[in-house]
């Protein structure tokens, strides 16, 4: 696979009183050009601590403890520092969209000064990308509203005003934080054909956070799913879906309805996960998991392969759910 982005050993500290707890971590991730990567898990398992990470957009008190992040550059992978890669070859879409939009600011003039900073035009030459960018996004009669207000349009259509930022920047990688979570269904369908659309006709590259597997399904062509900080299964969608290993992705499988039976029992997965003051030296999901053993208190298993494409950090991934003790 080539890889266009690449994040090794990503650990993320918090300062606890002079104690360092680590949220999130070691994690790798690679995503390879015109690729869409899923993450997957509850809440609370890192998700957009990580993305935010990679942008170097972390909360005060959280800081990068260790790792590395690459990009590629004229056909190599080079270390970059997070910072740099905002605004630039990486754009944000979180679930959120008005957060990210001034509201002092017309949608227009928005984008125009990103274009304005990204390519260095003039005004007049950034307002007509701006406007040629709202009409790429989706947006109907966008001379029109290029001059409203962000509180002047729906959530479906301030969502596309923040994609199309990303694009005026020229980015080739978007990182998108349950981006459709606050918005109804049929919007969310929209959002996504359109992410779909993009990353085909302007070769885009996606990492795709969300805790709706069937959306991943949908979207991602591989998945990485996250538990308490670490990635604990990954691989192409379609065999992770096809064949769980881990413990906790069939849990979470088990957890989606299921249109076809509408009747049958949902199995919600007893628990909740560890906060970081709770992470012990064994497996996270081992207090929750049917599968435990006393193996799996010994240490945090490593992801390894499968032999089918995927890979799996739990020491009794060759059991099956029949072999629960
Ligand atoms: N600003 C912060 N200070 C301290 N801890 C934090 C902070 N932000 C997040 N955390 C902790 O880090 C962990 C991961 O948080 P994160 O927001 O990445 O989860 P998430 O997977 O995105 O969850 P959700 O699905 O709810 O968005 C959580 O346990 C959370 O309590
Ligand atoms: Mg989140």
């Amino acid at each position: 696979m080539n890889s266009l982005f690449d994040i090794s050993g990503l650990r993320i500290d918090l300062d606890a009183h002079g104690d360092r707890l680590s949220p999130v971590g070691p994690v790798d991730l690679t995503l390879a050009k015109d690729e869409c990567l899923g993450i997957v898990g509850e809440s609370g398992s890192g998700k957009s601590l990580t993305l935010k990470a990679l942008l170097g957009l972390l909360p005060d008190g959280l800081s990068m403890g260790a790792g590395q992040i690459r990009i590629e550059k004229g056909g190599d992978l080079v270390a970059c520092q997070p910072e740099r890669l905002r605004g630039h070859r990486v754009g944000l879409i979180s679930q959120e969209p008005g957060a990210a939009l001034d509201p002092l600011m017309r949608v227009g003039g928005l984008i125009a000064e990103v274009v304005q900073r990204h390519a260095g035009c003039s005004r007049t030459e950034a307002a007509a990308r701006a406007v040629d960018l709202m009409r790429q996004v989706g947006i109907p009669d966008p001379e029109r509203r290029a001059r409203f207000w962000p509180h002047e349009l729906s959530g479906g259509l301030k969502q596309r005003i923040v994609i199309a930022m990303a694009l005026a920047c020229d980015s080739d990688i978007l990182l998108c934080d349950e981006p459709t979570t606050a918005l109804d269904v049929t919007i969310q369908a929209q959002i996504i054909r359109l992410l779909r659309d993009l990353r085909d006709k302007r070769s885009l590259s996606l990492i795709f956070v969300t805790h709706d597997l069937a959306l991943i399904h949908e979207i991602a062509d591989r998945v990485a799913v996250m538990y308490a900080g670490l990635i604990v299964e990954t691989g192409p969608t379609e065999a992770v879906f096809a064949d769980p290993r881990h413990p906790y992705t069939r849990a979470l499988l088990a957890a989606i309805p299921d249109m076809d039976s509408p009747d049958a029992d949902l199995q919600p997965i007893a628990g909740a996960p560890p906060a970081a003051t709770e992470f012990g030296e064994g497996c996270r999901f081992a207090p929750r998991c049917r599968m435990s053993s006393a193996a799996c208190v010994a240490g945090q298993p490593e992801l390894e392969p499968t032999g089918a494409g995927t890979q799996v950090a739990c020491v009794n991934w060759r059991r099956s759910e029949k072999d629960a003790p």
